[in-house]
């Protein structure tokens, strides 16, 4: 089958490798018809992971059933599902209680699996033609008739519409309640629509790319144009010198300041300025343990120069992690059956596989207009 090889940092290509095969009774094999390229794919594609040459990346991912394994009785052959990003069991402790991304069984020594991931098992990823899912009767979302004509928008319940819904159960955003979001990657501006979704009065999306925050202002939220100074100013003005009630991080270690250089600490300083006192924080954007690479010190050794002090004197609360996408995929499936939500609007491109190597390079260089590249196996 053809897939997406990573080769090394920031060398992609497509490569015939061996098909993807059934090869536990638990199984399921999917035929990628959508596979998403991520925030998180960059982290590994500009080589600031342990990623290891010749492994195939895509956890976002979107397909038909081909083949089911002995042991699979919920899935059928022909089904349309959407693949979590994180792989579970289904049965252990963690997954047991809904918290999927922590599988304490799939990725042995670690809590947490994921397909075409560094440091999140053996998993191959789904920018291929075909995908192995483990656990297929746990882990497969089976979509409804209107699969193929909404994939564009169901293939987002793979990844960042949970997460960002994630980000805002972390935040405990309530009816009416104000929200500032960093990011306006898919991350953020999922979040700034499951804000929308939970009721919030005033949801601020923090970012500099302007076709980004042009996206946030399609579902109704208000742009803030600074990640510096001016942006925090901005939001204590708009929440009379309060701050927003509740915030989220969708951004991660790699924000950058005006002059667009990594300052690993100012997303989280931040939101402790930007968030009222007892407000609630959701950080979805991914902090390493270790990044060996990076310029900051303490960032190489997966540490943050937090205002802790701030922090408590204003009695806030953080809640951070991967995403139990588990959680939410079937409820938020059913707004888009139901057409309350088109989570597609992020898309700017529609790609065949062969494209993806050109793909990367334009989306890891945040070039204008390049929000979420859906990648199509099939065409
Ligand atoms: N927790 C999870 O389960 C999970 C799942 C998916 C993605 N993620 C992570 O979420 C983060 C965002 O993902 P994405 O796909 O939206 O990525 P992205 O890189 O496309 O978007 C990040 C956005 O943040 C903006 N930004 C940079 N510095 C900023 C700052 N100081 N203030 C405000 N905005 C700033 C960038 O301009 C960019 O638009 C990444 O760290 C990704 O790895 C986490
Ligand atoms: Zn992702
Ligand atoms: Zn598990």
């Amino acid at each position: 089958m053809k897939a997406l090889v990573y080769n090394g940092p920031r060398d992609v290509s497509i490569k015939n490798v061996p098909d993807a095969r059934i090869e536990r009774a638990t199984d399921v094999l999917v035929r990628i018809t959508s596979s998403n390229i991520c925030g998180s794919d960059l982290h590994m594609y500009e080589g600031r992971t342990a990623m290891q040459p010749g492994r195939i990346l895509g956890h976002e991912n979107l397909g038909e059933v081909i083949e089911v394994g002995p042991a699979v009785d919920r899935v059928k052959v022909g089904d349309r599902v959407c693949l979590p990003f994180n792989i579970g069991c289904g049965f252990c402790e963690n997954c047991e209680r809904g918290l999927s991304g922590f599988c304490l069984t799939c990725n042995p020594g670690t809590a947490g699996a994921a397909y075409g991931f560094a440091g999140m098992g053996p998993y191959s990823g789904g920018q291929a033609e075909l995908l192995r899912v483990p656990y297929g009767d746990f882990n497969c979302l089976v979509l409804p008739r209107d699969a193929a004509e909404k994939e564009n928008d169901y293939v987002m319940l793979s990844d960042v519409f949970p997460t960002g819904y994630h980000a805002t159960e972390l935040a405990c955003v309530q009816p009416g309640q104000s929200v500032v979001i960093y990011g306006a990657g898919p991350v953020g501006l999922m979040a700034a629509c499951a804000s929308m979704i939970r009721g919030a009065s005033q949801v601020f999306v923090v970012d500099t790319h302007k076709d980004r925050l042009k996206l946030a202002e399609k579902v109704g939220a208000i742009a803030i144009d600074g990640t510096e100074a001016d942006g925090v100013e901005k939001i204590m003005e708009l929440t009379g010198g309060k701050g927003a009630d509740c915030g989220c991080e969708c951004v991660g270690y790699q924000c950058c300041n005006m002059h667009r250089e990594e300052v690993p600490n100012l997303t989280m300083n931040n939101l402790v300025k930007t968030v009222k006192a007892t407000g609630k924080i959701g950080v979805v954007g991914v902090f390493i343990p270790e990044d060996p690479g990076a310029e900051d010190v303490l960032e190489r050794r997966g540490q943050l120069a937090f205002d802790f002090g701030q922090f408590w004197l204003k009695g806030q609360r953080i809640g951070t992690g991967q995403a139990n996408v588990k959680a939410y995929n079937r409820l938020l499936s059913r707004l888009i059956e139901h057409d309350r939500v088109q989570p597609s609007w992020i898309v700017s491109h529609e790609l065949p596989l062969d494209q993806a190597p050109e793909a990367y390079e334009n989306f890891d260089q945040r070039k204008n207009g390049w929000t979420k590249v859906v990648l199509k196996p099939g065409l």
